[in-house]
């Protein structure tokens, strides 16, 4: 495995590379959600590559970019273990030589929705690193975790607008036995924080529950909050598939997003709605 962290050695590395180039971009403190989209690239591409890099771009002022997780060592285990052939960890100043660009791509209105009304300016960062770590890798192919729903439709929704010429696949969220999703920012949960942090796995259970009985959309979000509580959601809403309003009948997606202590968890899930039984 070659771990390269500037730009010339990344071009070197990826001219050498021969086939389909697959690759996983990560901010680091890598779990099982992470080796998991690690082996799907192993599975499909020739060559993987593996980016290491927390964004600031894709931080707020009052964020936990500075205390955001950082376990280098750690993480290029893992890459090591799922067969990585090139990581790339950069500074700030590799990925932005000039400092913080003037030019971001804009991710449009689903940009504003949902995270996006909760973090201002939080998806045009997450699509500018997409965008530049594209150009740099050159990659075929790129994994991405429906765990981040909103940043994996926003990402196709880039590749499709912007012609960009990579393959996007997004993979199932990985959950503990009890159903939480794993997260980098789980880490931060104590004890306590955990168990309240299991009512969002049991709300997307409860919405996909009542909607296979048969209930609508507004029944459906009624079913979840009522598991939610007594956490509070920042954001309940199901929605269609790519984020439009949610259809009277047919394949829908529960989002959540609430705050377990000083910890702001998302996840979500596929929901199907019978329409009128
Ligand atoms: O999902 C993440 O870890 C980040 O948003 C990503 C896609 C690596 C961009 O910084």
């Amino acid at each position: 495995m070659r771990i390269v962290d500037n730009r010339a050695d990344l071009a070197a590395a990826r001219s050498a590379a021969t086939g389909r180039v697959g690759v996983v971009m990560t901010m680091g403190a890598l779990h099982e959600g992470h080796a998991t989209l690690l082996r799907e690239a192993r599975k499909n591409a020739d060559v993987v590559l593996a980016t290491i890099f927390v964004n600031p771009l894709q931080f707020g002022p009052n964020e936990d970019f500075t205390r955001y997780p950082r376990t280098l060592a750690a993480d290029l285990q893992v890459c090591e273990r799922e067969g990585v052939d090139v990581v790339f960890t950069p500074d700030p100043e590799v990925m932005y030589p000039g400092g913080e660009p003037g030019v971001r791509v804009d991710p449009g209105p689903l940009g504003d929705l949902l995270e996006g009304a909760v973090r201002p300016g939080h998806f045009a960062g997450v699509l500018t690193v997409v965008h530049k770590l594209l150009c740099l890798t050159g990659a075929d192919v790129a994994y991405f975790g429906e765990k981040d729903f909103q940043q994996l439709t926003l990402i196709k929704a880039m590749v499709r607008d912007l012609d960009l010429d990579v393959e996007i696949v997004g993979v199932p969220t990985v959950r503990e036995p009890d159903g939480l999703a794993l997260s980098s920012r789980n880490r931060y949960l104590d004890d306590d924080q955990r168990v309240l942090g299991l009512h969002l796995s049991a709300a997307l259970r409860a919405g996909q529950a009542a909607a296979a009985e048969g209930a609508d959309a507004p029944a459906v979000t009624a079913a979840a909050s009522a598991a939610l509580a007594p956490v509070e959601a920042d954001y309940l809403e199901l929605r269609s598939p790519d984020l439009g309003p949610a259809p009277a009948a047919g394949d829908a997606r529960l989002l959540i997003a609430a705050r377990v202590g000083p910890t702001r968890l998302i996840d979500n899930a596929p929901v199907r709605l019978l329409g009128k039984v």
